[in-house]
């Protein structure tokens, strides 16, 4: 049997071209971006899309607006030709591959602002990071006009980024949150995570031990922040994991709570760095 493949996209009129022929045949399109060095939580959004839409694209592009200047842009993991395989595997009929210069041509100077949803965490620790995310995801959705684009819950407030644009700028498309995909031992999959020695691999467990261990705490009653917050801080403290910030939020707006209440969906929320590695991750209470 012949191997899967997918059709490469590299500039906008290829995207255009593409797009259009599939909404003009009446199927449903579904987009996943991605930057890339893809796992199983990328092809997890992928498969959903198969099963959300008749068509799926994704792209592969390390977005430079949304890193800082002390980031790991120019480190960021890269592997195209096993993503296009990955990509083909799960289903996946086009994937653009802009460079630079086809999504930030010369004279480019046009940024979209979420305000609400990138205050705090992220939005407070990494400055500009979803300016860059917001503006790199509308001009995608602008490009392909998806009917429905698939995120993971791994970058929750991403998510909430994203469908504050997708809803205020009236794009028509559908947000769909994903959950989180995981290790077998609890880590949330992140491309990120092959920056990581062998010690600090183990290390950076301490991060999905800590939110379990105050979701448990939580579903037996514990309901104040500062307790449930103290529990996922003493995980991160073992596993010797430098706190960015932990804090629990409203899941809906992130507005931080004092208490988890029974009526009010909730979600506990870290960043923090395995060495020089930074990781997130969040669950829901
Ligand atoms: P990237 O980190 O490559 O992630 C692409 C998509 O995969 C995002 O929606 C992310 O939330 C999702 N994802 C990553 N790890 C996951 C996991 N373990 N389980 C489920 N979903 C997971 O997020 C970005 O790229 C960029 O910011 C992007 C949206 C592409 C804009 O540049």
């Amino acid at each position: 049997m012949s191997q899967p493949t997918v059709e490469v996209l590299r500039i906008v009129e290829e995207v255009r071209t593409f797009a259009e022929g599939t909404r003009a045949s009446g199927q449903r399109l579904a987009l996943v971006p991605t930057m890339g060095f893809l796992h199983e939580g990328h092809l997890t959004l992928m498969r959903e899309g198969r099963r959300l839409a008749d068509v799926v694209a994704a792209s592969i592009f390390v977005n430079p607006t949304q890193f800082g200047p002390k980031e790991d842009l120019a480190r960021y993991p890269r592997d195209l030709e096993g993503d296009l395989q990955k990509c083909a595997s799960a289903g996946v009929k086009a994937v653009f591959v802009p460079d630079n210069e086809t999504l930030y041509p010369k004279g480019y100077q046009t940024y979209v602002e979420v305000t609400e949803a990138s205050l705090g965490l992220d939005g407070e620790r990494r400055p500009g990071h979803f300016r860059g995310v917001a503006t790199v995801v509308t001009k995608l959705f602008a490009l392909f006009r998806p009917h429905v684009a698939l995120f993971g819950e791994k970058d929750f407030q991403q998510l909430r980024v994203i469908e504050a644009l997708a809803r205020d700028l009236d794009l028509g498309v559908s947000v769909v949150g994903v959950p989180t995909v995981r290790e077998a031992d609890g880590l949330a999959m992140s491309s990120r995570n092959s920056y990581l020695s062998a010690d600090e691999r183990i290390r950076a467990l301490a991060l999905s031990k800590g939110l379990f261990a105050a979701r448990d705490a939580c579903a037996k009653g514990m309901r104040d922040a500062a307790e449930l917050l103290a529990l996922l801080r003493a995980e991160l403290a073992k596993g010797d994991v430098r706190e960015d910030y932990v804090a629990l939020v409203d899941a809906k707006t992130l507005v931080p709570l004092g208490r988890v209440e029974p009526s009010q969906p909730a979600r506990l929320m870290v960043a923090g760095f395995v060495g020089n590695t930074r990781l997130i991750d969040n669950i829901g209470l």
